[in-house]
């Protein structure tokens, strides 16, 4: 099955379909250090560059296309402009794309978009309606949806997440995989000998253990046994209310990228080329490769029902 990526990041949907027997040919995101990321895992099928600026034309046909579109127009942190920010714009191109390959006589048999929770009760869920009557009746697919939590398939990580299945085969009976049960904990995937950059200093540790105020009052809690959601700017190390934080030989530290990379689901031979403020963004961008490789076995499954696998 010829897979099209778009907004690939660092790749963690990739990696799910990957594993799941799919072949991907082409990929695409506009950051360079996550098409370096991406490049060095998977090869130089990536492209880099704006997908408004690259030609319809120029994409190879394919059999499934996947894409987690970028969710800060639809997330609780950004200003919920929803379509009207430039951003959310980005799920018109991906509509321009299979309508471009409609007309071609090449509809891509499934589609698989991700983004974040909220979008399906963003503007009391104005913005969701559109998105599903748009892949239901302009485009034709029959769409399933569901939010998914990563810690629901092995990881421990609390990371909820929209996923939409389309299959352009109307006989298609998707149902979303099982949950299963969580056997590791945050703590079981901490490195050991972590450098001392990692720790907190006596000076930064009361701001960062301090609760939320204002606007986001939440309690500080540290040392958690399922992690709470990775964010893109995890760099700026937020406070321990928002963010991961660890105890090991009685000090305080942060995630290692490497510890990022595992509550998202890579195996340790997944290679991070970037500084660790990349790496944590790419990391905080991704989707949890269980999570995806769980869906993506599961539309395969329907696939070869339907004898469409190939
Ligand atoms: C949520 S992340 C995707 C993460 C990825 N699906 C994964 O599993 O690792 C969204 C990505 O979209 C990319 N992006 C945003 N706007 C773009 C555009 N106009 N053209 C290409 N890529 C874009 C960002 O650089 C970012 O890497």
């Amino acid at each position: 099955m010829d897979v099209l990526s778009l907004f690939c990041g660092c790749g963690g949907l990739d990696k799910g379909f990957l594993e799941a027997g799919y072949n991907i040919i082409w990929a695409n995101d506009f950051d360079k250090y996550a098409v370096q990321t991406y490049r060095e895992n998977f090869g130089d099928h990536v492209v880099l560059g704006d997908i408004n600026h690259i030609t319809l034309e120029s994409l190879p046909d394919f059999d499934v296309l996947i894409g987690g579109f970028p969710c800060q127009p639809f997330s609780m942190m950004g200003e919920e402009k929803g379509f009207m920010d430039a951003r959310g714009t980005l799920f018109f191109r991906i509509v321009e794309i299979i309508k471009y390959k409609i007309e071609q006589n090449n509809k891509p048999r499934v589609v698989v978009l991700e983004n974040v929770r909220r979008l399906s009760t963003h503007d009391k869920g104005r913005t969701f309606k559109t998105i599903l009557r748009i892949l239901e009746m302009d485009l034709g697919y029959k769409v399933f949806a569901k939010v998914l939590n990563s810690a629901d398939y092995g990881i421990p990580h609390t990371r909820n997440r929209t996923y939409i299945v389309c299959f352009a085969n109307d006989d298609a009976q998707f149902s979303f995989p099982e949950k299963q049960e969580l056997y590791l904990s945050l703590q079981d995937l901490l490195e050991h000998n972590v450098d001392d950059k990692y720790f907190l200093s006596d000076k930064i540790l009361p701001t960062i253990l301090s609760d939320g105020t204002g606007g986001y009052k939440s309690k500080s809690e540290i040392d958690l046994k399922i992690a709470r959601p990775l964010c893109a700017t995890m760099a700026k190390m937020h406070r321990a209310c928002q963010d991961n934080y660890v105890t090991q030989n009685s000090r305080v530290r942060r995630l290692t990228p490497r510890e990022c990379a595992r509550l998202q689901g890579f195996r340790d031979d997944f290679v991070i080329p970037v500084s660790d403020s990349q790496a944590y963004k790419q990391f905080g961008n991704a989707v949890t490769v269980n999570v995806s490789q769980a869906v993506a076995e599961q539309i395969k499954k329907i696939l070869l029902d339907l004898g469409e696998w190939k």
